[in-house]
């Protein structure tokens, strides 16, 4: 049985109150609030039975309303990148904020990471809900979202749904910075990861996707089998891991990716129903940010599993689509098993 506890958070500058809710099994306790439908603190046992944190973040809700990389949120109406912030929908253009060098990133200034959702309990779980105005951010169709949190035993579900008034883009993805030592750990390099994934997509000097869909074999980014996670940063050109990898499309639901931490025996099993996922080594954390515990996060201090649908699919046809039409069901998710090795 998860247990379920409500509470309030803090509250925002205009007044309004930000609850909390602890979701609590024998294996697993993580804390979700109703801003940004951000998880703020994951509790998985080591193979000795003891809890830690895993994941980055704050103590407070302060920390959550400044300038942070999108430690635990969701991430809409679009995740990732939109190459110049641009797209047309049957001849109409549309032109994003741009908010990442040249492209948009994230769904704006103001994406779903930064908005206060509409919170019910369930059982096993929350639900939250939040209504995207026409226009919003610059998308079009007024969006009606449902992003639901359920643990059961070791594993973490997150159900992502919605349904548009226009025809509009859309990537739903949750952002979480796990490190299997325990947040505060100074790098992942003693993480082993797999991903399953035949293909990646290689990026131009904007992060933005070149269009090519290229195979892993004889690359740095051939992760079907483990490999350690510090030597293979090292090989990738540049900072560390930013890319996008194609999964194995097997059935609606397929493996993602597996990540082991031999130290405390964690291990991280991911497996979703999107087409892709962005692995990201938190390259641009630079230990400026004050987390959890008084913490810093220190670049590779932490990986991101973002399962989500290909970056700037928008503007590429021979990427799977990203696009919802009026009366269509948009119906993503991803499965997080915590478990010990
Ligand atoms: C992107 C990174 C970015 C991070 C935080 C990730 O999804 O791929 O490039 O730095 O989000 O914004």
């Amino acid at each position: 049985m998860t247990s379920v506890t409500r509470d309030v958070f803090g509250k925002l500058p205009d007044g309004r109150t930000v609850e909390k809710f602890l979701l609590e099994s024998n294996f697993v306790k993580v804390q979700i609030i109703s801003f940004g439908c951000i998880i703020t603190c994951l509790e998985a046992k080591d193979r000795h039975g003891n809890f830690t944190d895993i994941v980055l973040g704050f103590d407070n809700l302060e920390g959550y309303l400044n300038k942070h990389p999108y430690f635990g949120a969701v991430i809409g109406r679009v995740a990732n990148r939109i190459a110049n912030g641009k797209f047309s929908i049957d001849g109409q253009d549309y032109q994003l904020p741009i908010n990442n060098g040249p492209n948009s990133i994230h769904g704006g200034l103001k994406g779903f990471d930064k908005v206060l959702w509409k919170p019910m309990e369930i059982e096993n779980g929350v639900q939250f809900s939040y209504m995207s105005a026409d226009g919003e951010e610059g998308y079009p169709g007024e969006l009606e979202v449902w992003v639901t949190y359920t643990l059961v035993g070791s594993e973490l579900t997150i159900n992502y749904k919605a349904r548009t008034s226009k025809t509009t883009p859309i990537n739903l993805t949750n952002h979480s910075y796990f490190n299997l030592a325990g947040q505060g750990s100074e790098n992942i390099y003693d993480h082993e990861i797999s991903i399953d994934a035949e293909h990646y997509l290689p990026i131009e000097d904007t992060m933005i996707p070149t269009g090519e869909v290229l195979p892993v074999q004889g690359t740095c980014f051939d992760l079907r089998k483990p490999v350690d996670l510090g030597s293979q940063i090292a090989k990738v050109k540049g900072n560390g891991f930013d890319h996008n990898f194609c999964l194995n499309i097997t059935d609606k639901q397929h493996s993602c990716a597996k990540v082991y931490h031999q130290p405390s025996g964690r291990v991280l099993t991911v497996r979703t129903t999107q087409p892709g996922v962005q692995f990201y080594t938190a390259n641009f954390l630079d230990g400026s940010l004050k987390g959890k515990g008084g913490a810093v996060y220190p670049k590779h201090s932490a990986f991101c599993l973002e399962s989500q649908a290909w970056p700037d699919a928008v503007n590429k046809p021979q990427f799977p689509t990203s696009f919802l039409y009026p009366g269509d069901d948009y119906d993503q998710t991803t499965w997080f098993n915590f478990s010990v090795q």
